[in-house]
């Protein structure tokens, strides 16, 4: 063979790599408004930095006249390249060829980068497309399968891992996923579910369609499997471009610190009213928000889950923080199991990967109600304590208004190790709001009075005077400082800067037993 036929060869191969499963499959798949697994990756990372590995590799299967039907590359394509500069791994699941299902090799193929991006220490994307296990292979295939949980497993808090489901993922193909950081979906064209529609009707006979299944809006509002929800393709890579530019490439280092034109003394005078007089009024907790961090650019993470909390990633003084903040303008902004368990999951990710933590608390108390106790709020609101208090990142707390009962002692709290606490003068820390208290404490001297109603009231305005303030947790130094809400964002600054350096640490062990 000639040079000249050898160079040829290469370029035929190449070609024949990058043709998926053939023109008809592909137009089909862009029929569906879906890019091809190689578009997606041209278009996530930065022009002509990707390089990719393994783009021969074929499987092996020899059942059912499998050996006859070969792909080059096997239905994924794995490597790693730059977005906005810095060194990403990835794989993208190619659907054209047999679904995107998983063989054994294209399972070794994965992990190879993930081996390589666990020993290099940047991020690890999957962008799923597939359709579970390739049934062909049978245990073959399974075995490929548990050998990415357990990769998945050993990466979690070392490297952050992203998927973006792009497509319709079944059966294993939905458990890699759900062991990563963040799962993307995108509206319409993506679904994520262990059985389809039609094992679910010859099971149990029930009939539902693909989207109330396992869609993005079922996922990212309901089971809260998802975090985020793109309209297109394009748009989801963009979203995971956008976090990936929050998260350090790993456990060791800190998120990048890029610099703005937001003056970190500025004040933010057009919050100081943004808590009503009226104790029982919502507002939105985004406005503080808005109002406090770098050009208002808050990235929200679950947004459309537990509305009750908001959590997300923002940047102050250039320094990336992750914001829990309770949101008044749902349930009052009490916690619930599912706002537990999100707040909880977000706090262990900033934790893990070095990003402090501001907290914004307005809470009147853990969700009462036969519904919530049945779910289990007793061990869901568990891992929220636990979450918090584990946490030896940089903890700033203010208390907006409410901070009742066990919920004071969650929202890092001085007592989880809390750096700085600092409250409003519209903070209100007690045991339980007025009307609750007094009920229960003076319900033999409300009812033995002459005017029952009268003395209520007058037992609720001693009630408030003495402890709906910031002013007995002041004394006792469990809020460092009182403030005024236009000073939110100078005062935050200054302690997260006070804290910059913070070391702190938990005694050795194997691990703690988080409530699950
Ligand atoms: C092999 C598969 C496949 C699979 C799809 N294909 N899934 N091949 N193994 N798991 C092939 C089809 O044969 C077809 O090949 C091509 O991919 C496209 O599939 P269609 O069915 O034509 O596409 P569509 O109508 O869009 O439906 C997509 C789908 C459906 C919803 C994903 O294919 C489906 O239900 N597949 C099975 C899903 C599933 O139950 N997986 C669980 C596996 S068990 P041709 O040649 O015709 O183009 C599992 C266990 C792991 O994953 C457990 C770990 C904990």
């Amino acid at each position: 063979m000639s040079l000249q036929d050898k160079f040829e060869l290469l370029a035929r191969k190449n070609a024949e790599a990058e043709a998926g499963g053939g023109e008809k499959r592909v137009a089909k798949h862009h029929e569906q408004g879906k890019l091809t697994a190689r578009e997606r990756l041209d278009y996530f990372f930065d022009p002509g930095t990707f390089v990719e590995v393994d783009k021969f590799v074929t499987h092996r299967c020899t059942n059912f006249g499998m050996e006859d039907t070969k792909f080059l590359g096997d239905g994924i394509v794995t490597g790693y390249g730059k977005v906005a500069g810095r060194t990403v791994y990835a794989y993208a699941q190619d659907f054209t060829v047999f679904g995107g299902s998983l063989s054994l090799t294209m399972a070794n193929k994965i992990c190879k980068v993930m081996d390589m991006a666990l020993k290099n220490g940047a991020p690890m994307v999957g962008l799923n497309d597939s359709g579970g296990a390739r049934i062909q292979e049978g245990v073959g295939s399974l075995a490929g399968y548990a050998n990415i949980f357990h990769r998945n497993v050993m990466s979690s808090g070392v490297v952050p891992q992203i998927s973006g489901i792009v497509g319709t993922c079944a059966g294993g193909a939905v458990y890699s996923p759900a062991l990563t950081d963040f799962v993307f979906m995108v509206d319409g064209t993506s679904h994520m579910f262990i059985t389809g529609p039609r094992v679910i009707k010859s099971v149990t006979n029930e009939d539902v369609s693909m989207d109330a299944l396992g869609g993005a809006r079922t996922h990212n509002q309901r089971s809260g499997v998802a975090h985020f929800m793109a309209a297109d393709d394009r748009e989801c890579l963009d979203q995971i471009k956008r976090l990936l530019s929050y998260l350090p490439s790993n456990n060791l280092e800190d998120p990048p610190l890029v610099a703005n034109d937001d003056p970190v003394d500025r004040k933010v005078p057009e919050i100081n009213e943004t808590v009503p007089d009226n104790p029982n009024r919502g507002y939105d907790i985004k406005d503080i928000i808005h109002a406090m961090v770098d050009n208002g650019e808050f990235f929200e993470v679950h947004a459309l889950y537990a509305p009750n909390i908001v959590v997300g990633f923002a940047r102050m003084g250039g320094r990336v923080v992750g914001i829990v903040a309770n949101q008044p303008n749902h349930l009052a902004g009490c916690l619930d199991c599912d706002a537990s368990m999100k707040g909880a999951r977000f706090v262990r990710f900033c934790d893990a990967f070095n990003v402090p933590l501001v907290t914004l608390e307005d809470v009147p108390g853990y969700l009462p109600g036969t519904d919530q106790e049945y779910r289990g709020i007793i061990k869901h609101g568990a891992k929220l304590i636990y979450a918090y208090s584990e946490a030896t990142v940089p903890k700033i707390t203010v208390v907006t208004r409410k901070a009742y009962g066990g919920a004071y002692c969650v929202m890092s709290s001085k007592h989880l190790r809390g750096d700085v606490n600092l409250a409003f003068p519209t903070a209100e820390i007690a045991v339980m709001g007025p009307q609750g208290a007094v009920d229960i404490v003076f319900r033999k001297e409300i009812q033995a009075a002459e005017d029952p109603a009268a003395a209520r009231q007058e037992k609720i305005a001693e009630y408030s005077e003495q402890f709906a303030n910031p002013y007995q947790a002041a004394e006792l130094g469990y809020v460092d400082e009182v403030i005024l809400p236009e000073d939110i964002r100078i005062r935050v600054n200054q302690a997260l800067d006070a804290c910059a350096s913070k070391r702190d640490t938990n005694p050795p062990r194997k691990h703690g037993n988080i409530p699950l």
